[in-house]
Order: structure tokens, then C-alpha cells, then sequence
């Protein structure tokens, strides 16, 4: 007997179809519904910790005192929290509220016209337009959907698949490509000198500007009836080197920090920044990759781009430099290529998701 399985639907149906009760699939399972509440109340708490906001504006100052400074500052969000406002960062407003405008206005297409650009994950064709497909038993989606493409080196995107509406959606998203795989160098530059490493040492380590690879999502999360049952994005690391979202200003990301889930705030001109969990290995656990989740509410759409740079699949063999290693301080992740590493958390994660 041949039997097939519907495909799940589009968040954005579900939601427009006015139903007043979300499917089972969404709804998180009991332990995790007791630490999910009112987004927009989340944000307006200013007891806690709070996401460090961090000024690039000195990272390449003449001043060595001035550079060193802000260098020192970056390292502390980068091993106390692994995540950042970065602000000054050095790409235009403009240049960003165009990214934003063209991504909003290719999420606001019907979904006929997007469905023209859907991914198929069973074939590996992993970009283009499309939502999560359960990959446990439990059978657990998330409230969103997304589009999906590889931004840069230009020689490695495939262009054909790019939204043709807007029409300046190509020559924004690739200039944004650009500026951004400028900041990653500064930043990586910065992290290096601050373990006392060689200025280019991470950037070699993560590819280069030929192998590094800079993905970008385009997160899309419609209203949600019931936001207090569901997560937009459920609880995880990124896998990557470094990660740059940008939103539009809706709240939703919540970091795991001492214990307790704290609620990004909206930032006006800032990049978040994540250090991924390949920064994490390299420095051998000296930059953290906090985890994180993202939040849905009735009331307001979320749009976020996440770019995830990201070394190539089986090239390089990641674990902690020699340098970061002795002694006293031994290598706490074992040699895997980027894939391995990728295979392994799914791995990890199906064993949790049976065991539940
Ligand atoms: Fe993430």
C-alpha cells in the first residue's frame, strides 16, 4: 500500500482562515508552555539581565586605546552572553530599510504567487519558499513560514530562484550581501586579537571569502490565536559561525541566560548578533552560542532575516584551536566537519524527542 503524507500548510493559511484554536502540531508540549508569555509584556520588563547592546563605532579607530576598548566590550558580550545589539555597525539605514522593505513586500504576496518559489526538502532542494517539516516523532511544528537563499560569495547563489518581486529585491539583498560579509571580517578580525590569536586566524578558520557561506532566512510569522501554545522558533543553538538578524521591530526573541528566559528588546538601528556554535568550538567554549527561541503574538505580524555565516559542509574539520587548548583547559568539543556537527544535534535531538 502506497501511503502518502499531506504536506503540512502554510502558517499564513492557517492563520488568515480565522480558525480560533491552532492544530495540535504547534502546541508545545506541557513542560514548556509554563515558561511562555504575552511577548510585549516580556519586553517592557526592565528587572534582569538585559541583551548587551554593543558600539562598533571605535573597532578600527587610529586610537589604539579607543580600538582596544571596544574590542574589550565585544569580548565580553561574546563570552558572557554570545549575543548582541551591535549598533554603529557601519551599513547604512537606508541600505537596511530597503532589505526590509523588499523582504516585506515579497512576504505580503499572496501565497499562490510564493508557493511559485517552494522548496522541496525531500529532493534537497533546500531554497526558496517554504515551512518546517516535523522531523521527530512528537510531529512538532513551529508558527512560521520562511524564504530561504544562499547571499554570498556571488558565485555561488543561484540567482533563478531569487524573488522577481520586488523588483529591486536582487540588487538590494545583494548589496546588503556585501556590507554584511565586510562586518563579519571586522568582527572576526576583533574576536581573534581578543583570544591573542593572529587578526585573520577565524576568518581562515570559518572558509575565507571563498568558503564561508551566508545564508539568509527570511523569517515570516503570522498572527497567532493562541500565542501563549505555541513558539515561532523552538528552543536551539546556531550552528553557524556568526549570525546577523535584522526585524521589523515586532518583538519575539528570547534568550536562555542564567537560567531564565530573557526578552530581546527593539533596538532602533541595530544588527543582533549571534556568536554560532562554530565560534564556540574554535575558542573552545570561550564564546558562548546562547541558546535561543522566538515568540508569536495575536496582535502584530514578525518579519526577521537572519543571515547564518556558515563554513562549508565538509571541507574543514572544526574543534578548538591548539592555541586555546592545554592543560588546564582541555578541548571540551571533539573534531567534526560542519555537517558532523549538524548530524550530531539532530541526532541528539531525535533521541530527546523519543524519550519524551
Ligand atoms: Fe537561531
Amino acid at each position: 500500500m502506497v501511503t502518502s503524507v499531506a504536506p503540512s500548510p502554510r502558517v499564513e493559511s492557517l492563520s488568515s482562515s480565522g480558525i480560533q484554536s491552532i492544530p495540535k502540531e504547534y502546541i508545545r508540549p506541557q513542560e514548556e508552555l509554563t515558561s511562555i508569555g504575552n511577548v510585549f509584556e516580556e519586553e517592557k520588563k526592565e528587572e534582569g539581565p538585559q541583551v548587551p547592546t554593543i558600539d562598533l563605532k571605535e573597532i578600527e579607530s587610529e586610537d589604539p586605546e579607543v580600538r582596544e576598548k571596544c574590542r574589550q566590550e565585544l569580548k565580553k558580550a561574546a563570552m558572557d552572553w554570545g549575543v548582541m545589539h551591535v549598533v554603529n555597525h557601519g551599513i547604512s539605514d537606508e541600505l537596511i530599510q530597503r532589505v526590509k522593505k523588499a523582504g516585506q513586500k515579497f512576504c505580503e504576496l499572496p501565497i499562490e504567487e510564493k508557493e511559485k518559489y517552494a522548496n522541496d526538502q525531500a529532493s534537497g532542494k533546500i531554497q526558496g519558499y517554504g515551512s518546517k517539516l516535523a522531523n521527530n516523532a512528537s510531529g512538532q511544528l513551529e508558527w512560521e513560514d520562511y524564504f530561504f537563499h544562499l547571499i554570498f560569495p556571488e558565485d555561488k547563489r543561484d540567482l533563478s530562484i531569487w524573488p522577481k518581486i520586488p523588483r529591486d529585491y536582487t540588487e538590494v539583498t545583494s548589496e546588503y550581501a556585501r556590507e554584511l560579509r565586510g562586518l563579519a571580517s571586522k568582527i572576526l578580525s576583533a574576536l581573534s586579537i581578543c583570544l591573542g590569536l593572529e587578526e585573520g586566524r577565524l576568518e581562515k578558520e570559518v572558509g575565507g571569502m571563498e568558503e564561508l557561506l551566508l545564508q539568509m532566512k527570511i523569517n515570516y510569522y503570522p498572527k497567532c490565536p493562541q500565542p501563549e501554545l505555541a513558539l515561532g522558533v523552538e528552543a536551539h543553538t546556531d550552528v553557524s559561525a556568526l549570525t546577523f538578524i535584522l526585524h521589523n521591530m515586532v518583538p519575539g526573541l528570547q534568550l536562555f541566560y542564567e537560567g531564565k528566559w530573557v526578552t530581546a528588546k527593539c533596538v532602533p538601528n541595530s544588527i543582533i548578533m549571534h556568536i554560532g556554535d562554530t565560534i564556540e568550538i574554535l575558542s573552545n567554549g570561550k564564546y558562548k552560542s546562547i541558546l535561543h527561541r522566538g515568540l508569536v503574538n495575536k496582535e502584530k505580524v514578525r518579519i526577521s532575516w537572519a543571515v547564518f555565516c556558515e563554513p562549508p559542509k565538509e571541507k574543514i574539520i572544526l574543534k578548538p584551536l591548539p592555541e586555546l587548548v592545554s592543560e588546564t583547559e582541555p578541548p571540551l568539543f571533539p573534531p567534526r566537519t560542519f555537517d558532523q556537527h549538524i548530524q550530531h544535534k539532530l541526532f541528539r535531538k531525535t533521541q530527546d524527542g523519543l524519550s519524551n
